[in-house]
């Protein structure tokens, strides 16, 4: 194998070749993501949802996003893994961006990292770059500002924001970034921005654009409450662990488990 790299990607794009990214959190799933050949694995901050029960991504700090994304980084041998910085690491001061960036590329081995925002945070995006710390941008749907939207619904349906999202796009390309993710918003504005940029955009509820990420419990059918649109579900995880877990207690109780040949 190949590992996949920033600039393989950026000639994934060129040769109109889709990339697939899946998020992980531990050892033991991101194994089995990159032996399938993923190209992208995000130590996404929705490990505060996933892992942590929170409501929003914004508690989640960044020793434990360093604690998750080693632990991806022990298991694979092939895909690229980008980590999210988590919220208020970064935002509004690009010292403490840089020194939150460092952190997570020395304490955890990750090859690159994630931040939400255009314009307000290009200072920090620099700065990061000229640290040669490779830099993903995430634009539209941006969870780490949830309190300032309100809401979870689709993003840049107005003409503004619509054309905030290309400019901001355009200028992270311009600063160096090496792909940008665009969170659920309108298929054609996606699929205009990434027409825009020689740099991939990795899709999630933003139509078939140069990639697509999701939430790998999602994909899996784990989180079995959440249902949005832009969500397939590969496996109903939910129902087959359920089914697992009271087979267990239903053996247990009975004493079926363990049997003569379960014992030593
Ligand atoms: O944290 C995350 O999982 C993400 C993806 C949804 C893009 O940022
Ligand atoms: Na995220």
């Amino acid at each position: 194998y190949k590992r996949v790299t920033t600039k393989s990607l950026v000639e994934m794009k060129r040769n109109n070749r889709k990339i697939a990214m899946l998020t992980a959190y531990d050892y033991t799933m991101a194994k089995i993501i990159d032996n399938a050949g993923i190209d992208i694995i995000l130590v996404g901050d929705s490990a505060s949802n996933v892992m942590a029960g929170h409501e929003t991504t914004l508690p989640i700090t960044l020793d434990q996003m360093i604690y998750h994304a080693s632990s991806v980084i022990r298991a694979i041998e092939r895909c690229l893994v980008v980590v999210d910085l988590p919220f208020g690491s970064y935002q509004g001061n690009s010292r403490n961006a840089l020194d939150s960036a460092i952190r997570i590329m020395k304490e955890s081995g990750a090859h690159s990292i994630k931040m939400e925002g255009g314009e307000e945070i290009a200072e920090s995006i620099k700065r990061i770059l000229s640290a040669g710390i490779p830099v993903m941008g995430h634009l539209g749907l941006t969870p780490q500002s949830i309190y300032k939207f309100g809401s979870y619904t689709v993003r840049a349906k107005k003409d503004t924001e619509a054309e905030k999202l290309k400019k901001d796009a355009l200028l992270l390309e311009d600063l160096g970034c090496f792909a940008v993710v665009l969170e659920k918003v309108p298929a054609k504005l996606a699929e205009e921005v990434a027409r825009s940029l020689t740099i991939p955009v990795i899709g999630i509820g933003a139509g078939n654009v140069d990639g697509q990420v999701l939430v790998t419990h999602d994909m899996l059918g784990m989180t079995h409450e959440f249902s949005p649109r832009f969500l397939r579900r590969y496996l109903d995880l939910y129902n087959e662990m359920d089914g697992a877990f009271k087979k267990y207690i239903t053996d247990v109780k009975s004493g079926d488990f363990p049997n003569d040949d379960e014992q030593y």
